[in-house]
Parts: C-alpha cells; structure tokens; sequence
C-alpha cells in the first residue's frame, strides 16, 4: 500500500508556528485554521443553533440587497473580499444586478469552486475569480476600470482582525475599489457575554474541533509530535479589547517536537489562536472611518446582534 501524500510544508507557517509556540505569549495567526478541514469545520460552525452571526446576516440580506440597490444603485461591478464559499452572495447579487461580479480569494481551490456555482446560478453575469490576498490592494482585471464599484466583506471577517490591521484592510479596499466606491460590510455587534460565550464553545463541540484542527495540521504537515488530548479549547471573552479570544490550553505539563524544535508548555498555559471582536454602532462607524470610509445606512437586526454597514470611500479632503 502507498504511503499516506505528505502535504508540503508551507515556509511561511513553519515560520509561524515556530516564533509563535516561541513567544512570551504564545499565539499563532488565525488563518492557520483554515486548511481544508478547518474550512469545512468553520462552514459546519455556521450552521449551528448558537452560532448566531451567519443567519442573522442571511435574514438581514434578504431584507436589505433591494435598499442597498436604491442607495448604490444598480449594475456596478460587486468585488467580494474573501469569497470563500460565496453562500450568501446570490442574494445581494439578484438585487444589484451587477455588471461583473469579481471573488478575491487567497485559497484557490476554494475560489473556483464558488465562483463557478455562482456562473451557474448567473450565467449572463461576467465572473471573475481572482487568487490573491486581500490585504494587499488588488489589481481588478482590465476591462472593469470604468465600473461603478460595489466591495462585499460579509461574515464579520473584519473582526478576526486587530484594529490596526482592520485599518490596513479597509484602506487596502478603497485602494482596490478606487474613489466613489461603495461597500457593504457585515460586523458583528457586543452583546450579552453568555450568548457570545455559546457561540464559541458550541455543545456539540464542532468549535473544540475546529481550533484543535490546528495542532492536527502542524503534526501532520510540520513533523509534530504534540500529543493533542493534552490541550483543549477555551473561548474568553475580553472586556477590555471587546472581543471573544480562542486559546488552546495545556491540561497538563507537555513537551513536544515541531520541525525538529523541543517545546514545553505547563498546565494552564495557553497558545492563542484567534480573535473575534465585536463593535457596537459607534466603534464600527469609526472604525470604517479611520480606513476611509463614511457610513451611509446601517441595518441591524432587530435584537442588535449584528449589523450590515454600507459605506462610501471618502476623498480625502482637509480637517481640522
Ligand atoms: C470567520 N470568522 C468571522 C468567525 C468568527 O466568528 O470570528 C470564525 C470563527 N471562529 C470560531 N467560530 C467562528
């Protein structure tokens, strides 16, 4: 029998799972959740009864796509940020009528499996699919220079990101998108700290299963020997920075290899592997405004839980 195909190391998570385990605080970036598996825990997150933010946004698109058609108007070209698997973009589509429809993406496989559902769903709408990171400002493919440009950012991605790097993003976006754009952006909102709690620490345990995906992954593509049952999820919630953090904690002392590297970690101690923060109206208009763009309707459901924001970039002009 062959043996099982090794997955190449990827240098960069080599590098970051090192300096991470490494560090005085130990954490890793949250996009190392998402390998394939971790991509179809995340999707099976969604559908969860105390995973809230997903059908909240899908209630809220469906009751909203037609006044984002009558503010922005119709038949610019939709550039979706993260396009992943692209679920709730049909419905803002049918409403905008757009004249192209662009899905940035920095994992592939992902991006064309999504973009070709959508041309099946649309099939007079020009699809472009584009593999990049969106962190950077994108080229969009030549022939949209002229269109008016509508971003989508659904999901409340924007909160797996610090502030200053949310900044980064959002002004990376009005770069891409060029001047007059228009973007609609899902945040999720502060709320009572129990239901945020239930929503990261679900009971069928798929959120245990997600973060702990991840000590899988470096064992299997990074030639580690951690012996996964010495560590189990925990989500906090943390007042001060307004956000839910992921941990992986050591319920016992262990001692482990990664790439050829020793290390220890004690009972108690923790490695960090995501955030999640939640804006209230205020923080998420500022927010959007430090990265150059100014509310212009916001739409949240009807027990706060989450909000559709769409924002004009602004030129810049003098202040004071
Ligand atoms: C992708 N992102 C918006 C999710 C969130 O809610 O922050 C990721 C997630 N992590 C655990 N559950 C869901």
């Amino acid at each position: 029998m062959d043996a099982p195909r090794k997955i190449e190391a990827d240098p960069a998570f080599r590098h970051d799972v090192l300096q991470g385990f490494a560090a005085a605080i130990p954490a890793v970036p949250a996009r190392w959740l998402y390998d394939r598996r971790g991509s179809e825990l995340f999707e099976e997150i969604t559908g969860l009864p105390e995973y809230y933010p997903t059908r909240t946004e899908r209630a809220l698109l469906e009751r909203h796509s037609a006044d984002v058609a009558r503010i922005a108007g119709t038949g610019a070209a939709v550039v979706e940020f993260g396009s992943g698997s692209s679920a709730k973009t049909p419905l803002l589509l049918r409403a905008v009528e757009p004249s192209a429809y662009v899905g940035i993406d920095i994992s592939g496989e992902f991006l064309r499996e999504s973009t070709a559902a959508l041309q099946d769903e649309f099939p007079a709408l020009p699809v472009h699919p584009v593999e990049a990171d969106f962190m950077r400002p994108i080229e969009l493919p030549p022939q949209l220079r002229r269109a008016a440009k509508l971003g989508f950012f659904p999901g409340s991605t924007i909160g797996n990101l610090v502030a200053a790097t949310a900044v980064d993003l959002l002004r990376a976006m009005k770069n891409t998108l060029g001047s007059g754009a228009w973007l609609l952006i899902g945040m999720d909102r502060r709320k009572d700290v129990e239901v945020l709690l239930r929503a990261y620490d679900d009971a069928a345990g798929l959120t245990a299963e997600f973060n702990l995906n991840l000590l899988h992954r470096i064992n299997s593509e990074l030639d580690g020997t951690i012996p996964v049952e010495a560590f189990q999820h925990r989500a906090i919630w943390n007042d001060m920075l307004s956000r839910i953090e992921m941990h992986l904690e050591a319920v016992r002392n262990v001692t482990f290899t990664v790439a050829g590297e020793r290390f220890t970690f004690q009972a108690g101690e923790t490695i960090h592997t995501e955030n999640s923060h939640k804006y209230g109206l205020r923080d998420a208009r500022l927010l959007l405004k430090a990265g150059g763009w100014a509310v212009r309707e916001e739409w949240p459901d009807e027990q706060d839980q989450f909000a559709l924001i769409l924002a004009q970039a602004e030129a810049p002009r003098v202040a004071p």
